[in-house]
């Protein structure tokens, strides 16, 4: 495995750090912050990152993968990560949410970085609550942790390099991808898109494709993929 490890006490984002500087960072760097001053989720919201998780981002340049299928490699390898260093199962909530119990312990945020209208690399960004207890009002109701000694970060961030770096090299089998359905809690369920902030649409989740979309088959007989958004279980 040939990770680039970068350690920094506080950061803005590790996102943002390497998809604004990637021509400084070689293949394959992972920056790892105590915490995050900006830390950043999907569609605009942000990380709530204090120094008792682990925060880390991994630049690609050389990709095969689009950034849905990366983010469930990631969350592939972040799964199986936890069950590694602490023996706990977790699963995965369509398309980036680790869920443990009932709460969201980890978000992975995958981001093409373009040149031109191109994608030329990729920067895989995850953030896992490792022993965090107090979250903000916003959250406090969907968030969790591990309940772990944030001392044991540096394991857990070595599994899960360990596990992604296999899943990325071993990409074109698609194994991840059954990893992944066994322990998706999306699947096989009655679920709620969210389509923009004021339109939705409903649902049965029934299968997962080789691409990473969702498909959702509607009362009308008609099924949806979605490759982008949110599916709520209801
Ligand atoms: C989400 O839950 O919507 C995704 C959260 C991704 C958080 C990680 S923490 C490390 C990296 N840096 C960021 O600013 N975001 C990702």
């Amino acid at each position: 495995m040939e990770y680039k490890i970068i350690k920094k006490d506080k950061v803005t984002s590790t996102n943002d750090i390497l998809k604004n500087n990637a021509e400084k960072y070689e293949d394959k760097t992972v920056l790892v912050a105590r915490e995050q001053t900006a830390g950043k989720g999907r569609m605009g919201r942000s990380f709530y990152s204090p120094p008792t998780g682990l925060y880390f981002s991994v630049l690609l340049k050389d990709i095969k993968s689009n950034p849905t299928s990366l983010t469930i490699i990631a969350a592939v390898a972040v799964m199986k990560g936890i069950y590694e260093t602490f023996g706990i199962s977790a699963q995965v909530k369509w398309v980036n949410d680790i869920i443990l119990g009932s709460k969201k312990i980890c978000g992975i945020l995958a981001e093409g970085v373009f040149s031109g209208s191109r994608i030329s690399h990729a920067v895989v960004g995850i953030g896992i609550n490792i022993s965090t207890k107090e979250f903000p009002d916003e959250i406090k109701d969907i968030a969790g942790s591990l309940e772990k000694d944030s001392n044991n970060s540096d394991i857990l961030l070595h599994n899960i390099l360990k596990n992604f770096d296999e899943e990325i090299n071993n990409s074109d089998s698609k194994s991840y991808l059954d990893f992944y359905k066994k322990n998706c809690l999306t699947l096989n369920k009655k679920v709620r898109l969210l389509v923009n902030d004021n339109s939705y649409e409903e649902g049965f989740a029934f299968d997962i494709d080789d691409n990473a979309n969702l498909l959702v088959k509607k009362e009308s007989g008609e099924t949806i993929k979605v490759f982008f958004g949110e599916a709520k279980v209801i």
